[in-house]
């Protein structure tokens, strides 16, 4: 069974007075192995946020007193002041795509604009590879902001006299950066973001999709490690979007850059989330993976974001599977009873591993009344589905104690920090 930070998934996420903190620190499982420690060197996330609030209106601080002791939200808007965000505590590890996912005003874009500074919380902490953002001076932000974030915007504001090469080296400009090693990495900016040739267009000669392009280009030139993206994608046709995606997904996997990733849309979010937080009316009420999401919705407002999910592309057999043992006893349809891990194996009329979309499940779970068997990369059985689970997963979401044990496991561990639980199909995730 997973334990430690991060794999306590899913989980509805309450306000947490301040004083009783989530722990944030320590490495999460699958990340610890990445990177060396040294005695009593204290692992940090790349990225941290600790019980964020924003608060817009009249006291903000007398207001996030009273959110802290349980005063509705509702009840602060009718005295005029508005929760953007309330307790939002996360943490990001290098490599990661975190999605924040909810509806309109659920204070998605508050939320990103206080972890590059661009808005000051009104309490809680931004902390960016161990730095505290929110406690650095103007001068001392402006510098972090212009060489180690970079923002990409939904509608991606090119300036419309200067080339395409001219834009995607903005950022450079910006830092300083002499012409000459400026438009180099813009080059090959512009290469990664899929627009070698195009340097000496202008902006107005160019699609929505690729202008787009252009504002990553610009994002990556600048080399900085966090790329926060606001509904980037959000204003472009659904096939150019999905290019964008696979765009993404593929500079993701030579770049490496920790990604915040905003978007309403559930689809994208399971297609490029390593983990995802739902944000409503300010808070995050569920953090997971996209896994844990669509088996064990938080709540109806979560659910209500799964429907049209295709789930038999995004649900792998890791995430759904039974315990071996569950298999024994059963019997072949020719009799013959499975006593251990080799009967089901040998009885099983399929073979997957635990990446395997289930999908792919139906034809031999249709075959046989023996669960299809779940292997490691040695061949040994990890698990087993067994044709009901098939069929239940794909029906009404599972609460917590329906699900299955690999999702349901640790559901009372803290909220932050962790790798994916699950190896998930991302490449199958757009329904
Ligand atoms: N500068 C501001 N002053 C007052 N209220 C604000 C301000 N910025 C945001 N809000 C309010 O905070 C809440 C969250 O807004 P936010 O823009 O973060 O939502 P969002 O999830 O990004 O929405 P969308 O999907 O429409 O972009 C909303 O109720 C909004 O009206
Ligand atoms: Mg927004």
């Amino acid at each position: 069974m997973r334990s430690g930070p991060g794999h306590g998934l899913p989980k509805t996420v309450g306000r947490t007075p301040r004083a009783d903190p989530v722990p944030l620190h320590g490495p999460p499982a699958g990340v610890a192995g990445r990177f060396s420690f040294r005695r009593r060197e204290v692992y940090v996330s790349r990225l941290q946020a600790e019980h964020l609030y924003k608060v817009f209106g009249a006291r903000p601080d007398e207001a996030v007193k009273k959110l802290e002791s349980g005063t509705d939200r509702e009840e602060l808007r009718a005295e005029g002041t508005t929760a953007a965000v309330i307790d939002a505590s996360f943490s990001v590890d290098p490599g990661q795509i975190f999605v924040v996912m909810g509806l309109s005003g659920s204070g998605k874009s508050t939320l990103l604009r206080m972890l590059n500074g661009l808005l000051e919380p009104t309490a809680g902490r931004v902390l960016f590879d161990g730095q505290d953002l929110t406690a650095l001076s103007a001068a001392e932000l402006r510098t972090v902001r212009s060489t180690k974030i970079s923002m990409v915007f939904q509608h991606f504001a090119l300036f419309p006299h200067r080339s395409v090469l001219e834009n995607a080296g903005y950022g450079l400009e910006v830092q300083g950066v002499p012409r000459a090693a400026r438009n180099k990495r813009a080059t090959e900016a512009l290469e990664l973001a899929g627009l070698a040739g195009w340097e000496k267009a202008w902006p107005d000669e160019l699609s929505g999709g690729m202008q787009q392009r252009v504002g990553l280009a610009r994002a990556l030139a600048t080399d900085a490690d966090l790329l926060l993206m606001d509904e980037s994608f959000s204003a472009l046709d659904p096939l150019i979007r999905r290019d964008m995606q696979d765009q993404l997904l593929e500079l993701q996997k030579r770049l490496k850059k920790t990604i915040v990733f905003i978007t309403h849309d559930l689809n994208e979010a399971m297609r490029l989330g390593d983990r995802i937080a739902v944000m409503r009316d300010g808070e995050i009420v569920q953090m997971g993976t996209a896994e844990d999401i669509l088996v064990t919705p938080a709540n109806d407002y979560v659910a209500s974001f799964t429907q049209d999910v295709d789930r038999s592309r995004v649900l792998t057999a890791g995430a759904i599977m039974a315990d071996s043992d569950t298999a024994h006893g059963l019997r072949t349809e020719g009799g013959q009873e499975l006593r251990t891990d080799e009967d089901v194996l040998a009885a099983a009329p399929a073979t997957v591993t635990a990446s395997t979309p289930i999908i792919e499940l139906f034809t031999p779970c249709s075959t046989s009344s023996v669960p299809v068997a779940v292997v490691d990369e040695e061949g040994r059985l990890v698990g087993v589905v067994p044709r009901a689970r098939l069929l239940a997963v794909l029906g009404e979401p599972m609460t917590p104690a329906e699900a299955p044990a690999s999702v349901a496991a640790d559901a009372s561990a803290p909220v932050t920090g962790g790798a994916p639980a699950l190896s998930l199909g991302k490449e199958a995730a757009s329904a």
